[in-house]
């Protein structure tokens, strides 16, 4: 029997695959490899956000990604493959830097950009030289790789500018009524999406930070290579940060990062602004804070930064919903452990 989550609300055509059983994961895997085969998209459960995927050899199955997302043309588009061979199928390089980070982050949140191979078709990398790939750590989504035998195409599960889903609810919300397949498969365990690494350069790019972090990073690029000569591999110096900041990963609601100092300045800042919007989130992290008037919501998230990537995008997909019009975020601290979630938050709020 389905459960009762299995209907898509009226309006919505996709149709939602359960895996939490043997059995239903395994006709799930058997589904989805069918309709990838046949140049469909499908959404997918990954650890950091779902994605939309479809295979990557095939470019009218990729042009179908940047149609139902709304992306536009000039936005390139992750690989995701299973093991080093299937990795080594995509770009025209491996060097010592990407097998050093592939050797420790994946399975994972990590996404290498390198020179592709001629089989990788322009539409995925935008007609550009370089492919970003990874290997995820979701069961399922490496379940139907391996079925398919052929890289997925994957973004972000979301319409173009809105944010990325982390639980199958909210790829419904966002395309249910683009897409024929979406796959539950729990909720993302990273929760914000995967940091990218432009190996393709002389001095290794941070293009997107993320939980596998800059300083991790840095720490093994800068080890001597293990050439029994001692000296620093090639790859040896600082990450560049192309450090651009447009407005994305953002909820409906304007977004702001505030610090305060105590309950009173916070409520006597919330009620300076109560009268210029109509229903205010606030999302916490230290402590619960009272006394803020029934006008706003609040919710408090875990102050640890793993816990806290896990459930912030379903804070402000619930903002969404609830047509907040100001959300009002907590700041982090400082520390490589937040540069993720940090930078998020910005580009939120830009
Ligand atoms: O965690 C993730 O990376 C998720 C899951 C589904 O794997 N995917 C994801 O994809 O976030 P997307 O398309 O929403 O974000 C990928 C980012 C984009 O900012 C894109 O511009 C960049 O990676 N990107 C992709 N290929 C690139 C390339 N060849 N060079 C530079 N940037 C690239
Ligand atoms: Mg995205």
């Amino acid at each position: 029997m389905p459960s009762p989550h299995s209907q898509p609300p009226a309006g919505q055509q996709a149709r939602l695959l359960q895996t939490h059983t043997p059995e239903l994961f395994a006709n799930a895997v058997a589904e989805v490899v069918e309709a990838l085969r046949k140049g469909e998209v499908v959404a997918l459960p990954t650890e950091t956000v779902y994605g939309l995927a479809a295979n990557a050899w095939n470019p009218e199955a990729v042009r179908r990604i940047y149609e139902a997302k709304g992306r536009p043309a000039h936005n390139p588009i992750i690989l995701h493959v299973v093991g080093k061979p299937m990795a080594l199928e995509c770009v025209a390089q491996w060097a010592d830097p990407a097998e050093r980070l592939a050797a420790a982050f994946w399975p994972g949140p990590l996404t290498l950009v390198l020179p592709k191979s001629a089989r990788v078709p322009e539409i995925v990398t935008a007609g550009g030289p370089t492919v970003g790939i990874r290997w995820p750590s979701h069961p399922f989504m490496q379940a139907v790789i391996q079925g398919c035998g052929f890289p997925l195409a994957a973004p972000s599960a979301n319409r173009a500018n809105e944010l990325s889903p982390t639980h199958a609810d909210h790829v419904l919300r966002s395309l249910g009524d683009r897409i024929p397949l979406v796959v539950e498969g729990g909720q993302s365990q990273v929760g914000i999406e995967s940091t990218v690494i432009d190996l393709s350069t002389p001095v290794a790019r941070l293009l997107r930070p993320g939980m596998i972090h800059e300083t991790a990073l840095r720490e093994l690029l800068a080890a001597p290579a293990d050439d029994g000569s001692g000296n620093p591999a090639e790859s040896s110096g600082p990450l560049r940060s192309p450090g651009q900041l447009p407005r994305h990963y953002a909820p409906r609601a304007r977004l702001e990062t505030w610090e305060w100092k105590g309950e009173a300045d916070l409520a006597a800042r919330l009620r300076r602004l109560q009268p210029g919007f109509r229903r205010i989130h606030l999302i916490s992290h230290t402590r619960v804070p009272v006394g803020l008037g029934e006008a706003v919501h609040v919710s408090v998230i875990p102050h640890d930064p793993e816990a806290f990537a896990r459930a912030l995008y379903a804070e402000l997909h619930r903002c969404d919903e609830e047509q907040a019009d100001l959300v009002v975020v907590e700041a982090v601290p400082p520390g490589p452990e937040w540069a993720g979630i940090a930078d998020r938050l910005r580009r939120a709020s830009a």
